[in-house]
C-alpha cells in the first residue's frame, strides 16, 4: 500500500464530504498527481443508475479509468443506514474485501481520496464501524463540519472519536452549508480554538472551491 490517502468524514450525511473529496480530487489532478476517489460503502442507487451518485461524482473529479467495484466495493440499493443495507441482502461488509479494493486502486493511483458515509461511528458490522476502515488502511482522518446549528457538539464528538481509536487527525473543514446560519463565524472560530487539527479551509456555500499545492501538503496528498 504505496499510495498516500486521505479519509474524509463529516459531522453528518449531507456535511459536504462528496464536495471536498471532488474539490480535493481535482486539485490533485491539477497538481499532476495520479489521484483515484473511493468510497468503500455507499447505500443510495438512484433509479435507473448502476452507480452511487457519490461513486460517480468521485470518478469524473479525478478522470481515472477505474472498475466501480473497486472504487465501491460494496453498493447498496437503498438510501439506508448501510449495514441494513446489507444486512437485508445477506451481505457481510469484510474490511479485508476493501483493502483488496485499495490495494488494486494503489496500483495506479497515488493519492487515494476515500469518502466515507455519513458520520465517524456509522456502524458497518456487529463490531465495528466507519472509523474502522481508515484504521485498517492506516489513513488520516479528515472532518468535514457542515456548518450548522449542532455542529460545535457533532464536530467535538466526531474528533473524540478519531483520537480514541488512535487516527492521525489531520485536519478539518469548515463548510458552511447554510448560509444564513446566525453566529457562524463565531461557531467556527470556537471550533478552531478547541479541535486540534489544523482548519484546512472555510469553504462557503455556493462558492467554487478550491485547494491549492500548501492544503494537498498539509494534508500528506502531494510530495514535499
Ligand atoms: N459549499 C457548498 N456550496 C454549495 N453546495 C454545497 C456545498 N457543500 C455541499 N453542497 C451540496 O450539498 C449537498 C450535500 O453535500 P455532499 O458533499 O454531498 O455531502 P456528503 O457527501 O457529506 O453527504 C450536495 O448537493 C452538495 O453539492
Ligand atoms: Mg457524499
Amino acid at each position: 500500500m504505496t499510495a498516500r490517502g486521505v479519509f474524509v468524514t463529516g459531522t453528518d450525511t449531507g456535511a459536504g464530504k462528496t464536495h471536498v473529496a471532488t474539490t480535493l480530487l481535482r486539485a490533485l489532478v491539477t497538481a499532476g498527481v495520479r489521484a483515484a476517489g473511493m468510497k468503500p460503502v455507499a447505500a443510495g442507487i438512484g433509479e435507473g443508475y448502476s452507480v452511487n451518485a457519490d461513486v460517480a461524482l468521485l470518478a469524473a473529479a479525478d478522470g481515472l479509468d477505474l472498475p466501480m467495484s473497486d472504487r465501491n466495493p460494496y453498493a447498496f440499493a437503498p438510501a439506508i443506514a448501510p449495514h441494513l443495507a446489507a444486512r437485508d441482502v445477506g451481505v457481510a461488509i469484510d474490511l479485508a474485501v476493501i483493502e483488496a479494493a485499495w490495494r488494486r486502486v494503489a496500483e495506479v493511483a497515488d493519492a487515494i481520496v476515500v469518502e466515507g458515509a455519513g458520520g465517524v461511528c456509522v456502524p458497518l458490522g456487529a463490531q465495528f464501524d466507519m472509523l474502522d476502515i481508515a484504521r485498517r488502511l492506516q489513513l488520516p482522518v479528515l472532518l468535514v463540519v457542515g456548518v450548522r446549528l449542532g455542529c460545535l457538539n457533532h464536530a467535538l464528538l466526531s474528533a473524540r472519536a478519531i483520537r480514541e481509536r488512535g487516527l492521525h487527525f489531520c485536519g478539518w473543514i469548515a463548510n458552511r452549508i447554510e448560509p444564513a446560519m446566525e453566529r457562524a463565524d463565531d461557531n467556527v472560530a470556537e471550533l478552531a480554538t478547541r479541535l486540534d487539527a489544523p482548519l484546512i479551509a472555510d469553504l462557503r456555500w455556493k462558492r467554487p472551491a478550491a485547494f491549492d499545492i500548501d492544503d494537498l501538503r498539509r494534508l500528506d496528498l502531494a510530495g514535499a
